[in-house]
């Protein structure tokens, strides 16, 4: 069925809609079938397999200058692309930090594209639906009526907007004009050496160098040490350095750790520094009732970065900042433009607009499939997921403890468990284990280096994960390791 032939049978070329809809439905409904079956069926498929040659070479192709029918072009996305996706909808998956998707996500997804709205302002409903969501994450974080918040990437980006904000705060409006270049002290940010690389790509990206982020020592829970983090101020204050930020973990990426977060709110406030907390998943942990207390101080924050796309299990891309005071993030970013003038009535009304809170001008409608996902499951299910996902690292946990053959390489604190087969060369042996296991298409842990040792870490984020992943993963690693020890022995 050809849809953009149709234009150029017509002579028109006005309009890429197709002439005969009722082929188009029917396609648009097996496509929906195929993504439903999809997710229905994913724990039937690997959890991840090599592209092969074929496939990779035979999907390179000239520039489509003419059309070509949407069947068959759906056709080469079932055969070409969906097998060989990175396997994060799969229970199996726990590599890196990925969320599983849901399917309420996917259907909002569909809508959003067909309203095709551009959240980056005026007055429409779509906007109505990013500013629920800041409105209850406002009131989940228990942040002032003052807050305000905005959908952005990922917490990579979000964080980059949290010290954004903090410089802006400290210095003013005009360090926005005249750059940061034209204060003399050098703006010094603290996090803890467990922080994930984007704090320093943060520091990069806004011009302030990643060597004016101190990067304090943790504790045996690989929390920031607050001695540390206080005497590391001092020293930056008598060596005429301009503290300006602290950025806290709720959930390192390497071990699940959350700092001291009501500790660094103490110090952040003492110290008149922005406190800023990177929650990328933890952060959410907060929807968990067995779970929160633990973020205790987050609460405190000045601003809080985290991903819908990670335990709230959103399809990507959905992260986002929290922010207390609403003119500060306004004052970081709001760029007044005549073109983009408000007015008080039409559809250029409204005072605020999201381009007023972050880089981006034209901006997709993120806020729709996590709207759907929070209103569908409700948050006390998301709670759940989160909940669970933490009692089964708490499982692995010990079924590493009972394996003679396995050890824990750092203390479970919720979802991430880093542990390794005992090995001479361990660090080798277990690089191998995991990139069998990707081939295999069982499991899909991820690798880290604890203390300078290699580790399988396994981040249990997906809903859809249960118990005979977990014995899945450790009996693979077993039965890997028995076999490439075996081999080498011979
Ligand atoms: C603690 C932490 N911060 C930041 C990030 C980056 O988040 P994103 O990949 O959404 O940019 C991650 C990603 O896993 C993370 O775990």
């Amino acid at each position: 069925m050809r849809m953009a032939s149709h234009v150029q049978e017509r002579g028109f070329g006005d309009s890429l809609d197709p002439q005969d809809w009722r082929p188009v439905r029917e396609q648009a409904h097996r496509m929906l079938d195929d993504i439903l079956d999809y997710v229905q069926h994913i724990r039937e498929r690997p959890v991840w397999q090599p592209i092969p040659d074929d496939v990779r070479a035979g999907f390179r192709s000239s520039a489509p200058i003419g059309p070509t029918d949407l069947t068959a072009v759906h056709d080469e996305f079932m055969r070409c692309i969906l097998p060989y996706a990175t396997g994060n909808t799969h229970p199996g998956f726990m590599g890196w930090v990925h969320g599983g998707g849901n399917v309420a996500g996917i259907l909002a997804e569909m809508l959003a594209a067909g309203l095709n709205a551009n959240l980056g302002g005026r007055d429409h409903m779509p906007i109505e639906v990013e500013r629920q969501v800041v409105e209850w994450m406002r009131q989940i974080f228990r942040f002032p009526e003052t807050a305000s918040g905005v959908f952005v990437t990922g917490t990579s980006m979000a964080n980059l907007l949290g010290l954004l904000i903090a410089r802006t705060a400290l210095l003013g409006v005009g360090a926005r004009r005249f750059g940061v270049a034209a204060e003399p002290r050098r703006l010094v940010a603290y996090a803890s050496r467990a922080a994930h690389g984007c704090i320093a790509r943060a520091m990069d990206l806004s011009g302030l160098g990643t060597e004016q982020l101190r990067l304090i020592p943790t504790d045996r829970n690989h929390r920031i040490d607050l001695d540390e983090l206080e005497r590391s101020i001092a020293d930056d204050r008598k060596a005429d350095c301009l503290p300006f930020a602290v950025v806290g973990t709720a959930g390192t990426v390497d071990t699940g750790a959350i700092d001291d977060l009501t500790g660094i709110a103490r110090i952040a406030r003492r110290e008149k520094l922005w406190f800023h907390v990177d929650g990328a998943f933890g952060a959410l942990a907060v929807l968990a009732p067995n779970l929160a207390p633990r973020l205790a101080g987050i609460e405190d924050a000045d601003s809080i970065a985290f991903d819908f796309h990670k335990w709230a299990q959103v399809p990507y891309d959905a992260g986002f900042i929290l922010v207390r005071d609403g003119s500060a993030h306004r004052d970081a970013f709001a760029s007044p433009a005549a073109y983009l003038r408000r007015e008080t009535r039409g559809l250029a009304a409204g005072g605020v607009w999201p381009c007023d809170l972050g880089p981006d001008l034209s901006r997709g409608f993120r806020a729709l499939k996590t709207w759907f996902t929070l209103k569908v499951y409700g948050i006390s299910a998301i709670g759940a997921v989160v909940s669970r996902s933490c009692a089964l690292a708490r499982y692995l946990e010990a079924k590493v403890a009972e394996s003679r053959k396995l050890e824990l390489l750092a203390p479970v604190a919720l979802n991430v468990v880093c542990f390794r087969y005992r090995d001479e060369e361990a660090d080798r042996l277990n690089a191998t284990i995991v990139a069998d296991l990707h081939e295999a298409g069982i499991v899909a842990p991820s690798t880290t280096a604890i203390d300078g040792r290699l580790a399988i870490r396994a981040a249990i984020v997906n809903h859809r994960t249960d118990e005979r992943d977990i014995d899945a993963l450790v009996q693979a690693v077993i039965a890997r390791g028995d076999a490439l020890q075996r081999r080498s022995a011979a």
